[in-house]
């Protein structure tokens, strides 16, 4: 297995940093920006609302160790659509199959909580298809069968995307022309979509194909270069004919807050709806923050989709208290009153979900990562130099004040 890294998040990075400048009126200047910072007080005003779940946080908390008791909560049980989380897994050094104390105690956490699971890497392209004619599913076979013994939903992740570090070097080839780029990617996609037909609930089919200007990702795509955004539909289509009923989803992060690359997606989306080209909803992956972008602007980006008739799926959700491109950056630790404030964020993601999106239409809740000592957000925010804290569970792996912001938000209930 290739080693894994993630230099070429820089797109996402770029994006982070002109939504996190925009958040508190920094660097960016593009017009969608401004719009964002003006939005983004009405977040922070609003996130001193009091949550109706009661709940003692533990008075005894560090900085590093706030949880809270939250009796018999099984976050999976408050709904009935999919509650996921992502996981490592394979060769990965906290993988939650790992036969040690770690792996036990995250095994626990997501067979208590979470009814779905993504595979945080092991699922990408080079992982499952490392050459032409070589398909790896040890490890992801090791994962979905756990999974499904568990009555856990599998959401695979992802069949087609652009970041360098996972495409498989034989689609990078300069001899690989447009016609034969999209053979191998038909061959790619019909083979791990048959491998998993029956056990898969949904599909990450293409991931962030979009610029943040609403064009499609040239610069940086291989894909893209050689075959234009041809081999997007082409993707799409090759999934449906190896399994009829599986749910298809464009991904991508950077929608959530609306503007020209929802538009763009949108665009995308209806012109395979008037072609017929399959495909079942939109992923957000909402890498977000905790001031950014507004509930309202959320709420108004998920309203686009349904109101095309799809799902809206919550794909990657992580929600960094801090803002490393705000001005004056300073960290701020986790401490009980920051807790409190994530876990009203929280809430408020999980209701605006809840109540814009019909119970028809709704894809699941996926969180990226579970606990706050393995978020990948500590390298690509921080360079490893602070340790945000993001997720549901603390890095002792206790429950946050924010999973009942989660249960509370999903359950309907005031944030
Ligand atoms: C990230 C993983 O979490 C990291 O462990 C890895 O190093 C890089 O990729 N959008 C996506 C995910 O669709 O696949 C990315 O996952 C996060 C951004």
């Amino acid at each position: 297995m290739q080693k894994l890294k993630y230099p070429l998040l820089i797109a996402s990075i770029l994006a982070l940093t002109a939504c996190g400048s925009s958040s508190s009126g920094g660097k960016s200047s593009t017009p969608s920006s401004s719009s964002v910072a003006s939005s983004s007080s009405s977040v922070v005003s609003s996130s001193s609302e009091i949550s109706s779940t009661s709940s003692s946080v533990s008075s005894s908390a560090s900085s590093t160790s706030v949880s809270v008791d939250i009796g018999d909560l099984n976050l999976k049980s408050e709904v009935d659509f999919p509650v996921g989380v992502a996981v490592n897994a394979g060769n990965e050094s906290k993988s939650l199959l790992k036969n040690d104390a770690y792996g036990a105690s995250h095994r626990a956490i997501v067979e208590r909580h979470f009814s779905q699971i993504t595979a945080g890497n092991i699922m990408k392209m080079s992982y499952l298809h490392p050459r032409i004619d070589d398909y790896t599913y040890t490890d992801a076979d090791a994962l979905v069968n756990y999974a499904l013994e568990h009555d856990i939903s599998v959401h695979g992740h992802v069949l087609v995307w652009h970041s360098d570090y996972q495409v498989p070097n034989f689609m990078k080839a300069s001899s690989v022309d447009k016609a034969t780029l999209l053979t191998m990617l038909d061959d790619h996609i019909t083979n791990i979509v048959a491998h998993f037909t029956g056990r898969i609930a949904s599909w990450d089919v293409v991931n962030e194909a979009f610029n943040e200007d609403g064009t499609y990702r040239e610069n940086d795509s291989v894909f893209y270069k050689k075959a234009n955004k041809d081999y997007i539909e082409a993707a799409f289509r090759s999934a449906r004919a190896a399994d009829g009923v599986v749910d298809l989803y464009y991904n991508d992060f950077n929608l959530a807050p609306g503007g020209a690359k929802l538009n763009g997606v949108l665009a995308m989306v209806d012109d395979f709806q008037t072609r017929d080209v399959p495909i079942s909803g939109v992923g957000f992956q909402m890498h977000i923050f905790q001031d950014w972008p507004s509930t309202n602007d959320i709420k108004k980006s998920f309203k686009a989709v349904v109101d095309r008739g799809l799902k809206v799926k919550v794909t990657e959700l992580d929600i960094p208290y801090n803002n490393p491109y705000s001005s004056g950056f300073v960290f701020k630790p986790y401490t009980n009153d920051k807790a409190e404030a994530q876990r009203t964020r929280y809430c408020q993601i999980a209701k605006t979900y809840v109540d814009t999106v019909p119970a028809a239409q709704r894809g699941g809740f996926t969180v990226w990562g579970i606990s706050d000592d393995d978020t990948w957000l500590n390298q690509v925010l921080f360079n490893n130099a602070h340790k945000e804290w993001p997720l549901l569970f603390n890095t002792e792996f206790q429950p946050k004040p924010a999973l009942l912001g989660v249960a509370d938000g999903l359950s309907g209930k005031n944030c």
